[in-house]
């Protein structure tokens, strides 16, 4: 199997980490990061990067146990970049120095290159206007170079900003360049990255090649079995896999009764109809719908759709003769572990898998074949995999569904006017092409009755809110900006198709304080 060049990143616990590894795969340079616990000087050699970058980080060099690198890397011959913490760091262990405290600086910055740097190649393409912006984050700085060291760029603020030992290829900056705010960031770590021979051979279609002899090397012939929820990353999995091993996968589709309107058809025809995948559809709205019945508070909700969800797929996957593997779509984010200054070293794993605990219970392995990769990578996966662009491009979809759309007591009626509502709002969005500017976008039916006037009736219908937010990781949100014209239409239209909502309002919560769900 072809192996790709590799490049490694080592976390000190910055909270921008991520975004490098983001802009290094956008270049199509395969990268992982790793917390700079876990790298002794074996691990390091191990991993066999071509490069390495040193991330940011809260720490202060000059304090006594503070985070290092390997003492091999400087012998690897290799070339490294140090990126805040990561350049005092490369000061700290190559014999230059650092203060603490006496300069902080924060925020946007502008370098320029030291007399005669100009044309090296670490900045081709960059300095069309003389300067670059950057954006700063330290309170510590270099105040002496390491041997063999030159400062290559500097800022007002800071005179050791850019500095290098061409012959060595380390390079050190002190402002962030994988952040938005650095203007020109990715050139710069492009530049690097020529300079340390990486050509982009990280696609798509390599890796869907090597993805599927991995799954074939692990499976061999034995049974896999898939729990489907109708969201990309599952799918994707689903079908990646399938292509490696045909019928030896067998999905499980657990029918809450609490997903959109026709969503469950769709998956059900795309997955057995289209892709020929055999699929087990266990279509269970009543003993969810029924279990739900009187609760209003949302965390019980949760709890009962999470556990009635393992009950239905651990009977329904018993079913399949000698399945050993349970495939599941967990991504980079998920697995990513990141340092914690508090208590050590720490993982997070979070898991918005409704199987999470399984494995372990069912005694099965895992298949993960998406473990390496991005939110965005899934998706680019999926139409490499030829899934249907309206499929990939949806919105997100909480697990526990429309019952956390549905304040208060759920109830089956309740449901069928919310799932109408909600294809009327999201047909709106669609046709007004504003659909791939949100992030999220649905409606939420209200524990409420208001009055109305329709005709020459009264009514006395359910009011609703409609949701529509920006986000970039659902952490933080905003609401979407709809126009007057816009939102008058939809609620007219929604008024008007769905019987059982007489009025319509719409939510200009931001997150934090609010939630986007709302519950
Ligand atoms: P909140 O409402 O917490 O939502 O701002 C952030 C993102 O997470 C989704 N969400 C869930 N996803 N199980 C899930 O799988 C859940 O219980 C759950 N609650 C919220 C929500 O749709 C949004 O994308």
């Amino acid at each position: 199997m072809r192996q790709h060049q590799r490049l490694l990143i080592v976390d000190f616990g910055s909270q921008v980490t991520q975004l490098i590894a983001r802009r290094l795969r956008e270049l199509n340079i395969y990268c992982e990061i790793r917390p700079y616990q876990t790298l002794d000087d074996a691990a390091l050699r191990d991993f066999a990067p071509r490069a390495v970058i040193l991330s940011g980080g809260p720490d202060s060099v000059t304090r006594e146990g503070s985070p290092r690198a390997p003492d091999a890397l400087w012998q690897l011959g290799v070339p490294v970049l140090g990126i805040c913490y990561g350049q005092q760091v490369m000061m700290t262990q190559l014999g230059g120095a650092v203060e603490s405290g006496h300069h902080a600086e924060f925020g946007r910055a502008f370098v320029t290159p030291a007399e005669g740097h100009k044309g090296d190649s670490i900045f081709t393409g960059l300095f069309a206007t003389g300067r670059e912006e950057v954006w700063m984050s330290h309170g510590d700085r270099v105040t002496a170079l390491a041997p063999g060291f030159t400062v290559i760029g500097t800022s007002p603020g800071a005179p050791f900003a850019m500095i290098a030992d061409e012959a060595r290829r380390f390079y050190a900056v002190q402002f962030h360049p994988e952040v938005h705010h650095t203007t020109n960031g990715r050139i710069l770590l492009e530049n690097f990255t020529r300079l340390a021979g990486f050509t982009g051979d990280w696609t798509m279609a390599s890796y869907r090649d090597e993805a599927i002899a991995k799954i074939r090397e692990q499976v061999g012939d034995r049974q896999v079995i898939c729990g489907l929820s109708g969201g990309v990353d599952s799918s994707v999995a689903a079908v990646l896999i399938h292509e490696a091993i045909g019928d030896q996968l067998t999905c499980v589709f657990v029918d809450h009764g609490l997903l959109r309107l026709n969503e469950a058809e769709e998956v059900v025809t795309m997955f057995r109809d289209h892709y020929n995948i055999p699929l087990i559809h266990a279509e269970e709205s009543d003993l969810f719908i029924g279990a739900l019945e009187g609760v209003s508070d949302p965390e019980i909700k949760r709890k009962t759709i999470g556990r009635l969800f393992i009950d239905v797929f651990q009977r329904e996957a018993g079913k399949i003769d000698g399945a050993e593997f349970l495939a599941q779509g967990t991504l980079y984010p998920d697995v990513i572990e990141s340092v914690s200054f508090s208590g050590g070293p720490s993982v997070t794993i979070k898991s918005h898998h409704n199987v999470g605990g399984l494995p372990e219970k069912m005694g099965l392995k895992l298949v993960e074949p998406l473990r390496e990769l991005f939110k965005d990578e899934v998706r680019a996966l999926g139409r490499e995999l030829g899934l249907p662009e309206h499929f990939i491009a949806r919105h997100p979809f909480p697990g526990p569904g429309l019952a956390i759309r549905c304040p208060g007591e759920i109830t089956r009626e309740k449901l069928e006017i919310l799932r109408r509502a909600d294809a009327v709002y999201i047909d709106q969005i669609r046709k007004h092409g504003l659909y791939d500017e949100i992030w999220q976008a649905f409606v939420a039916i209200l524990p409420v009755k208001t009055v109305g006037v329709m005709g020459d009736g009264r009514t006395y219908d359910f009011a609703c809110a409609l949701r529509a937010v920006t986000s970039v990781d659902g952490m933080t949100a905003d609401y979407y900006p709809f126009s007057h014209e816009f939102l008058g239409e939809t609620a007219t239209r929604i008024i008007n198709e769905v019987k059982g909502i007489n009025r319509v309002t719409y939510d200009i919560t931001s997150k934090p304080p609010g939630t986007i769900e709302w519950e």
